[in-house]
């Protein structure tokens, strides 16, 4: 198995662990919204348009954001907000030029929210052991997103020579997926690592021992 950030077993950081929730953060009060419609609901039963609509607030007018937007040298950036046992919050920042690989969503639901510059996001499907290029879609801040894996596989890039960033929700949290080459359609198992946890850098921490202390 591929890994997106090769990192050392070690005892996790206690700043990387699960805060303790305010409610004078905007972004807690998302996470606490998004609990309510997320937290024990089977994936089938959970109100797609009113996870949007929540997101699509947040990003029309809040910007507590912005501590946690750490951007990549070499990759774009996976800074984790808040994890749960249903659904994982995540701030990707993308550089002028960074894109991610093709990928599918391990079967969970992702929504994707643009809150600084634009993204450009491709779909793909795979048949017959090839890749066909789908649809390209261009968002701006304020625009929502959502794909699963009956849907597509996509690719995102920043786009129009911009950073961009954006607020991307997995429910259920995706730790593992697969990424397809483009010209073969040959896919590889990779590990979804972080960036930061709450604004603090992850450096060489294991992606498994974060995800053990934001255990409920
Ligand atoms: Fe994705």
């Amino acid at each position: 198995m591929t890994d997106l950030n090769p990192m050392t077993d070690g005892d996790v950081d206690p700043a990387m662990a699960r805060p303790v929730r305010s409610d004078d953060c905007s972004l807690d009060r998302l996470t606490a919204a998004l609990e309510v419609e997320l937290d024990g609901v089977a994936p089938a039963e959970v109100d797609g348009a009113r996870v949007a609509s929540l997101l699509r607030k947040y990003a029309a007018g809040e910007d507590s954001w912005r501590r946690y937007a750490l951007f990549g040298d070499g990759t774009y950036s996976r800074n984790l907000i808040w994890r749960s046992r249903d659904f994982e919050l995540l701030l990707l920042c993308w550089k002028s030029g960074q894109a991610s690989a093709i990928h599918d969503h391990g079967n969970q639901n992702c929504w994707m929210a643009v809150l600084d510059g634009a993204l450009e996001e491709e779909h793909f499907s795979a048949r017959d052991g090839e890749l066909k290029r789908g649809r390209v879609m261009t968002y701006e801040a304020g625009g929502v997103a959502f794909i699963q894996d009956e849907i597509a596989l996509h690719q995102i890039r920043a786009s129009g020579g911009q950073e961009g960033i954006s607020l991307h929700l997995y429910s259920r949290p995706i730790d593992h997926c697969l990424s397809f080459c483009p010209e073969s359609g040959d896919s590889t198992p990779i590990r979804a690592g972080y960036t930061s946890v709450r604004g603090t850098a992850c450096a060489q921490t294991d992606p498994e021992a974060i995800r053990r202390a934001w255990v409920d």
